[in-house]
C-alpha cells in the first residue's frame, strides 16, 4: 500500500475519497469527528501544493438527489476547521464537479456533492468509477469507514488512475488495528458488547481464537442466557442469534465471559426504577439493561490489567441513566487501563465521548462496519484495491 509520502502532489489534481458520513440534525451536523479525523491529509496536501477534490457518501439517499442528505453543511464546516476557502460542487461529475475542479490553483479544496446521488456508485459502475478518475490525475484513499464497501469512489476508480495512496487516517487505522491482532501486548482483552450477537459473531469467534479474555455485555447476552436456560422476562433477546450464541459458547471454554448479575427495570427511560439482580434470572416483565456493578467491576479489574483492549459495544442503555453505570465502569477502565487502548464502532465511541473520555483512548477508530470486518480478518475492498 503506497502512502501519500511517497507520490508527487504538487500542482495535480488529487482526488480524496474521504468519509464525511456526519450525523446531521435538521441540517445541523451533530459529531464532526470524521471530518476532523481527515483533516491531517488534506493539511498534508495542502502544504505540498495540491488540487484537492473531495468525494464522500452521507447517508443512503434513495433514487438520486436528495437536499437531505447534501454534502454542502460539510463543505462548510470544513472551511471553518481549515481556515480555508472550501469549494462546492452541487454535483458529481457533472458540470459543476468539472468547472470547479477546472478553476482550482494548489492549496484550494473543492467538495463534490453526496457520491450517492449517482446511483451508480454502490453498483461499483465501472462509466462512473471512469468518470471520476477524469476528474483527478492521483487517487487518495482515506476513506476508512467506507474501506469495506467495493464501489465506484473505493474501488472502481483505482483501475482508472495510475497513481493512488493511502490517506494518513486510513493508513493509521489498517497499522493500529493489524497490529492488536497480530501483536497484542498481553493479556488482550476484548469487550464486545450491543444489541445483536449476529452482528459481532465473526468478531467474538476471531477474538476467542486470539485472546486472553472476550467479556460479553448488552443485549448480545440474552441470546446467550436463554441457550444456558436462564429467564430472561422481556428482555431484548435476538432469536436469530441463539444459534451463534450457542457456537460460541461450546468454542469459547472459559475464555468466554458473560455477566454474572445485571441491573433490570420495568422501562428503559431516564429515571426508571433500576434493580440489580444476584445472578442473570430476570423477572417477567423486566428487562435486563445494564451488566449489573459486581460483573462492571470483575470487567473493570481485567481491563485494567490488560496489555491490549480492543472495546466495540456498549454493556447497556448508556444514554438512559441509570442503566448507564455498567458502561460508565467499563469505559473509566479502558481510560485508565496503562496498555494499548482500541476503540471502534459507533456506540461505545459515542459512550466515551458521552463520558468525557475520548482523549485517554490510545485510537478511536473512525469505522463501524470497516472496523469490524478488519478485526474479523476479511480483506476490506478499499484497502486491497490500493495494492
Ligand atoms: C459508516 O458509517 O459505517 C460508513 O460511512 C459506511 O456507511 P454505509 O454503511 O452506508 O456504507
Amino acid at each position: 500500500m503506497r502512502s501519500l509520502t511517497d507520490l508527487d502532489v504538487s500542482g495535480k489534481r488529487v482526488l480524496v475519497r474521504v468519509d464525511f458520513n456526519v450525523p446531521l440534525r435538521d441540517g445541523v451536523i451533530t459529531d464532526d469527528t470524521r471530518i476532523r479525523a481527515a483533516l491531517p491529509t488534506i493539511e498534508a496536501l495542502r502544504e505540498r501544493g495540491a488540487k484537492i477534490i473531495l468525494v464522500s457518501h452521507l447517508g443512503r439517499p434513495k433514487g438520486g438527489p436528495d437536499p437531505a442528505f447534501s454534502l454542502r453543511p460539510v463543505a462548510d464546516r470544513l472551511a471553518q476547521l481549515t481556515g480555508a476557502k472550501v469549494g462546492f460542487a452541487t454535483d458529481v461529475v457533472g458540470d459543476s464537479a468539472k468547472a470547479a475542479v477546472a478553476a482550482l490553483e494548489p492549496g484550494d479544496i473543492v467538495v463534490l456533492e453526496n457520491i450517492r446521488f449517482e446511483p451508480g456508485e454502490t453498483k461499483n459502475d465501472d462509466a462512473l468509477a471512469a468518470q471520476l478518475a477524469g476528474l483527478c490525475d492521483v487517487y487518495v484513499n482515506d476513506a476508512f469507514g467506507s474501506a469495506h464497501r467495493a464501489h465506484s469512489s473505493t474501488e472502481g476508480i483505482t483501475r482508472h488512475v495510475s497513481q493512488t495512496a493511502a490517506g494518513l487516517l486510513l493508513e493509521r487505522e489498517v497499522k493500529v488495528l493489524s497490529a492488536i491482532l497480530e501483536q497484542p501486548a498481553r493479556p488482550l482483552v476484548a469487550v464486545l458488547g450491543g444489541s445483536k450477537v449476529t452482528d459481532k459473531i465473526g468478531v467474538i469467534d476471531r477474538f476467542l481464537e486470539l485472546a486472553d479474555a472476550v467479556l460479553i455485555g448488552g443485549a448480545m447476552c440474552f441470546p446467550f442466557f436463554r441457550v444456558q436456560g436462564h429467564s430472561v422476562g422481556a428482555s431484548l433477546c435476538e432469536e436469530e442469534g441463539l444459534d451463534a450464541a450457542r457456537g460460541a459458547l461450546e468454542r469459547g471454554g472459559s475464555k468466554l465471559m458473560l455477566p454474572g448479575d445485571l441491573g433490570i427495570g420495568e422501562r428503559a427511560e431516564q429515571g426508571a426504577e433500576r434493580r440489580d439482580t444476584d445472578g442473570v434470572e430476570v423477572p417477567d416483565g423486566w428487562m435486563g439493561l445494564d451488566i449489573g456493578p459486581g460483573t462492571a467491576e470483575r470487567y473493570a479489574k481485567l481491563i485494567r490489567a490488560a496489555g491490549t483492549v480492543f472495546w466495540n459495544g456498549p454493556m447497556g442503555v448508556f444514554e438512559v441513566p441509570p442503566f448507564d453505570a455498567g458502561t460508565r465502569v467499563v469505559a473509566e477502565a479502558v481510560a485508565a487501563c496503562p496498555g494499548t487502548t482500541v476503540t471502534g464502532g459507533g456506540d461505545s465511541v459515542a459512550a466515551l465521548a458521552a463520558f468525557g473520555l475520548t482523549d485517554r483512548v490510545t485510537h478511536v477508530s473512525t469505522g463501524g462496519g470497516a472496523t469490524l470486518e478488519l478485526v474479523e480478518g476479511r480483506v476490506l475492498p478499499g484497502v486491497a484495491a490500493l495494492g
